[in-house]
C-alpha cells in the first residue's frame, strides 16, 4: 500500500524472516505511514492497514509492527468510530464501509455476529472485529444518550 519506493526524507524499516516466510517493510514520513509491504502471516497487518487508511501516527516503537505486535494505546488498535467517515472501509477483506455497519445497527443488528451475517464484515481475516465492535459500542452509547 502507498509508496514504498520513494524513501527520500522518510524512514525505511524492514524485517525478513525467511524461515517463517514473512517480510515487512514500512516507510514512515512525519510519524505516519507513507507506504508498507506486509507479506506472510503478520498479526499486525490489520492495524497497519488502518493506520495507513486513517493517516494515524505510528507507535513510538514502530519495529513492533514488523514483528506482528500492536503496541497498547496505538490508535489503530482501538479506532475512534466517531472520527471515522461513513465511507471509511472498516473491513478490507469484504470492502465493508462504516456506513454499512451503521445501517445494520439501525436495522436492529446489535452484535458483531449480526453485522457479519448482514455485511460479511469480520468473516475474512478477522482483524476488523475490534473495529466493528467499537463502532457498535459507540452507536449503542449514542442511542442511550438520545433515548
Ligand atoms: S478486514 Fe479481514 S475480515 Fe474484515
Amino acid at each position: 500500500m502507498g509508496d514504498v519506493t520513494d524513501v527520500e526524507d522518510a524512514d525505511e524499516i524492514t524485517f525478513a524472516d525467511p524461515a517463517r516466510g514473512t517480510y515487512a517493510k514500512l516507510v514512515v514520513r512525519d510519524d505516519r505511514l507513507a507506504g508498507a509491504i506486509m507479506l506472510g502471516d503478520n498479526p499486525a497487518v490489520g492495524a497497519v492497514v488502518q493506520m495507513f487508511d486513517r493517516g494515524a501516527r505510528v507507535p513510538p516503537d514502530v519495529r513492533s509492527l514488523l514483528l506482528g505486535r500492536v503496541p497498547a494505546g496505538t490508535t489503530a488498535a482501538e479506532p475512534n468510530p466517531a472520527l471515522m467517515p461513513d465511507a471509511a472501509v472498516v473491513c478490507r477483506c469484504n470492502t465493508v464501509p462504516k456506513s454499512a455497519i451503521v445501517a445494520g445497527f439501525r436495522a436492529g443488528d446489535g452484535t458483531v455476529a449480526a453485522i457479519a451475517a448482514r455485511t460479511r464484515a469480520t468473516t475474512g481475516c478477522g482483524s476488523c472485529h475490534d473495529a466493528v465492535a467499537s463502532i457498535l459500542r459507540s452507536l449503542s452509547r449514542s442511542e442511550e444518550v438520545t433515548a
